[in-house]
C-alpha cells in the first residue's frame, strides 16, 4: 500500500480513436495533480469513413504512441524510474489498440522494475472526477460516450454497481450516425449541438424510448430509425430542414436522458441513500444542453452536479493515470500476465460493501 506517501503515474490511453499519455501526481492526502496531458485524436484518419476503423486506428497508435509517451514523460519533467508505476488501459475497448497500450506499460514496467496497474477504462472514466475536485465515495456517475451510455454507482475505487445501461446504441454513436445521415462531418455531437441551436426542437415529434420505464436502461435505435426516415422523407433538404431535425433529435435525446438519469438516482437512493453528487463523464456531457439538463435533474434531486472539464471528460491520458495512481494506493496492482480485453464490465468483480446491504436495499 502507498497510501500516505506522493505518487507519479505514467497512464496509456488506446482503447479507441485517441493515442494519449499523461503523468499525473496523486498526494498522501488523495488529492491530484496532472504534470503532463497529451492527447493525439485520430478524428482526421477516420473521418472519411464516418466512424472508427479498427485497422486503421491500431496503426496508428503503432505509429504514435512511442513519441507521445516520450512528449508527455518530457513535459511532466520526470523520468522513467521516477515513476510509481505505469498503468494502461486493459480494455474495453477496440482489441487491436487496446493491446498496443497494454504491450507498451508492459515493456515499461519490466524494463524499469515498476509495478503496473492495468486500468478498466470506464473505471478510469467513473474515477477521474476525483482528480479535479474532493469527491468522497459512493456518487452517481453518467457515463455517456461514442462507445459507452451507463448510470453507475460508485461506490469506492474497484466498487461499482451499474443501474443502468443502453440496450442498443451509445448516445454519441447515436449523435454521430444521425451526423451522419445528415452529411455532416464526424464526430457528429458537436455539430449536431451546433445546428440544433438554430432549429425548431418541437417540429418532429420523435420517439422517446424507454420514458417511464422502472428500469434506468437507455435505448437509442429506434429514435435514430425515426429520423432517418424523416429525413429520408425530404426530396430537396434545405439547411433550416437539417438544423429542425437536428434540434428535434437533441430534444428527444435530453427528454429520455432526463427521465433515464432520474430513475437512476432514485434506484441509487433506494440502495446506496444519497450520493454525494451527480456526476457526468464522456464526450457527451461536453454538450452543454445535456449539461443544463443534468443540473436542472441534480437540482430537484437535491444534489450537487460535477462535470470534469471537457479535457478530461473525453478520452485521455490523464483518467488512466489517476485510476492507476488510485488502485497503486490500495496495492492493486497488476501481472504481467493481465491479458488484454475488448469486454470488459465494470461491475464484474463488485462486492457491495457490507454498509450498503442495509435493509433498504433491493435486490
Ligand atoms: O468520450 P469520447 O471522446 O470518446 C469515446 O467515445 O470514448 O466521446 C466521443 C463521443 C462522440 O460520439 C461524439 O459525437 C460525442 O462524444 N460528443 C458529443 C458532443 N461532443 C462530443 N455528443 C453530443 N454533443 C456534443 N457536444
Ligand atoms: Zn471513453
Amino acid at each position: 500500500m502507498t497510501n500516505g506517501k506522493p505518487t507519479l503515474v505514467l497512464g496509456i490511453e488506446t482503447t479507441c480513436d485517441e493515442t494519449a499519455a499523461a503523468v499525473v501526481e496523486r498526494r498522501g492526502d488523495g488529492s491530484g495533480r496532472i504534470l503532463s496531458n497529451v492527447v493525439r485524436s485520430q478524428i482526421e484518419e477516420h473521418a472519411p469513413f464516418g466512424g472508427v476503423v479498427p485497422e486503421i486506428a491500431a496503426r496508428a497508435h503503432v505509429d504514435m504512441l512511442d513519441g507521445i509517451i516520450r512528449t508527455a514523460m518530457e513535459d511532466a519533467g520526470t523520468r522513467f524510474d521516477a515513476l510509481t508505476g505505469v498503468a494502461a488501459a486493459a480494455g474495453p475497448g477496440l482489441i487491436g489498440g487496446v493491446i498496443v497500450g497494454l504491450t507498451t506499460a508492459k515493456a515499461i514496467a519490466l524494463v524499469h522494475g515498476t509495478p503496473l496497474i492495468a486500468v478498466n477504462h470506464l473505471e478510469a472514466h467513473a474515477l477521474t472526477p476525483r482528480l479535479t475536485v474532493p469527491l468522497p465515495f459512493p456518487y452517481c456517475l453518467f457515463l455517456a460516450s461514442g462507445g459507452h451510455t451507463q448510470i453507475v454507482a460508485v461506490l469506492g475505487v474497484g466498487q461499482y454497481v451499474r443501474l443502468g445501461t443502453t440496450l442498443d446504441d451509445a448516445i454519441g454513436e447515436a449523435f454521430d450516425k444521425v451526423a451522419k445521415m445528415l452529411d455532416l462531418p464526424y464526430p457528429g455531437g458537436p455539430h449536431v449541438e451546433k445546428l440544433a441551436a438554430y432549429g425548431d426542437p418541437a417540429r418532429f415529434p420523435f420517439p422517446r424510448p424507454m420514458v417511464g420505464r422502472p428500469d434506468a436502461n437507455f435505448s437509442l435505435s429506434g429514435l435514430k430509425t425515426a429520423v432517418r426516415n424523416e429525413a429520408a422523407r425530404f426530396d430537396s433538404i434545405e439547411p433550416q430542414d437539417i438544423a429542425d431535425l437536428c434540434a428535434s433529435f437533441q430534444a428527444a435525446v435530453l427528454d429520455l436522458t432526463a427521465d433515464r438519469i432520474r430513475v437512476g438516482l432514485r434506484l441509487f437512493q433506494d440502495q446506496f441513500g444519497p450520493p454525494s453528487a451527480l456526476v457526468a463523464a464522456g464526450g457527451v456531457a461536453a454538450n452543454i444542453a445535456i449539461r443544463g439538463a443534468l443540473q436542472a435533474i441534480a437540482d430537484r434531486a437535491q444534489t450537487t452536479l460535477v462535470v470534469p472539464p471537457p479535457a478530461l471528460c473525453t478520452d485521455n491520458g490523464a483518467m488512466i493515470a489517476w485510476a492507476g495512481a488510485e488502485r497503486l494506493a490500495l496495492g492493486l496492482l497488476d501481472d504481467m500476465d493481465t491479458a488484454p480485453r475488448a469486454r470488459w464490465r465494470l461491475d464484474e468483480n463488485t462486492q457491495t460493501p457490507a454498509k450498503f446491504t442495509n435493509t433498504r436495499a433491493r435486490h
